[in-house]
């Protein structure tokens, strides 16, 4: 498989598939990025092309386009705009996914210069139609656009689970396709972390649900010495060892699933001991700790409590891997964050203290490690939501592999 570093670069068009993808908002009349951590992962590879004199030639989707209507509040505009500040040198937009502008424009850019190109979803709408020519990778559309350059890099990791035109038509349609730095840096520590781990390798899976999780739980338990299973998710298993959780979330329809993966796992399983109840879903809402007999009628666990924090720590304690995946409770809310930020504090501990690896994947863990102000301080934070996902899950990822097959 070839990286950028193998590529001749030297007046070269580059086409660069990137993941922007980020959060807009409106502010004085302006719609601007919110967030600009997957643009400030992709600087790497790009300005590594820039300087080797490649010709960059970015394009992206953003969010997901079903009506033309879609199409106003999401052009790539924006986006180039941060890019530019960025680089510190200006980008070239073309508002165009394809036609004479784009082909004029990708002609007259200069080695060291850098271009982006309007939203690739827009080719989902065509006249008001969704014909999803980028989503359903139209081979036409992915022979197109590979036409516009001489050599393909592959920098969306945070899109690899998709099989769309602009990363898997491409790469068929092209005579070189190479990944980027940071889709190596990804499947250096999310793959080295489940393929290779140095051990002990402690997994950390959170979030509401159980069924959105299952697989990578299985996955997980697999490879990993112990998985900690905390988060609403974690009242399901609670319920399968029929411990009362009184109001709280569980999914009845994956009880079974929970007692089966309890006694397959054994004490490789690591679940809550307590949480922290309440009476409302509601940061001021009257709170108790719930401990070995369960959570009380009328209340709801939204957070692991003090007890399940120490023995999660004391798991944590001698790891040399850790992957974490969704939070430990409704971090968002300030009275139920702790479990949350003790776990992240936990994982700067052994990173600095252990030498651990330690993994962030997927969109909320990734807030969480933001709000919690500790993602400079972790091994590597993925640019992957659904990506990192399916990836701990053991898939293989469409966008991967149209790199590596090549
Ligand atoms: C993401 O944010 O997970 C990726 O950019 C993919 O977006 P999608 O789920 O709309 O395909």
């Amino acid at each position: 498989k070839l990286t950028v570093e193998d590529l001749e670069l030297k007046g070269k068009k580059v086409l660069m598939r990137v993941d922007f993808n980020v959060p807009l908002k409106e502010e004085n009349g302006e719609v601007i990025v919110s967030n600009d951590n997957r643009i400030v992962a992709a600087l790497p590879t790009i300005k590594y092309v820039l300087e080797k004199g490649g010709r960059a030639i970015l394009f992206s989707h953003l969010a997901r386009i079903k009506s033309e209507d879609d199409k106003k509040g999401l052009s790539m505009k924006p986006v180039a705009q941060k890019l530019a500040d960025l680089l510190g040198q200006p980008v070239v937009f073309v508002p165009a996914t394809e036609g004479p502008e784009l082909e004029e424009a990708i002609n007259n850019l200069e080695d060291g210069h850098v271009l982006v190109f309007e939203n690739t979803r827009f080719e989902d709408v065509v006249d008001g139609v969704e014909v999803k020519r980028e989503s359903k990778n139209d081979p036409e559309l992915g022979k197109y656009w590979a036409s516009l350059g001489d050599v393909f890099v592959n920098d969306a990791f945070g899109t690899a689970h998709r099989a769309h035109a602009s990363n898997a038509g491409i790469a068929a349609n092209i005579a070189q396709t190479a990944a980027g730095f940071l889709m190596e840096k990804e499947i250096k520590f999310l793959g080295g972390a489940v393929e290779a781990p140095e051990r002990p390798f402690v997994a950390i899976i959170g979030g509401a649900k159980v069924s959105d999780k299952i697989t990578i739980i299985q996955n997980l338990l697999q490879k990993a010495d112990k998985v900690i299973v905390g988060g609403g998710m974690a009242y399901t298993f609670d319920v399968a060892n029929g411990k009362s959780i009184g109001n709280s979330l569980f999914e009845e329809d994956k009880v079974e699933l929970a007692k089966q993966l309890i006694a397959e796992a054994g004490d490789k399983l690591v679940l809550p001991v307590d949480a922290i109840a309440a009476d409302a879903f509601n940061n001021d809402a009257d709170t108790y700790v719930a401990g070995d007999e369960g959570i009380k009628d009328g209340y709801m666990g939204l957070d692991i409590g003090p007890k399940s924090v120490e023995l999660f720590k004391s798991v944590l304690a001698d790891a040399k891997t850790v992957v974490w995946n969704g939070p430990m409770g409704v971090f968002e809310m300030p009275n139920f964050a702790n479990g949350t930020l003790a776990i992240g504090e936990e994982l700067v501990k052994v990173t600095e203290e252990n030498g651990a690896t330690t993994i962030v994947g997927g969109g909320d863990s990734t807030a969480a490690v933001q709000q919690l102000g500790v993602a400079d301080k972790l091994t590597h934070i993925s640019t992957g939501g659904g990506a990192s996902l399916e990836y701990l899950e053991g898939k293989t990822l469409p966008g991967i592999a149209a790199i590596s097959e090549k």
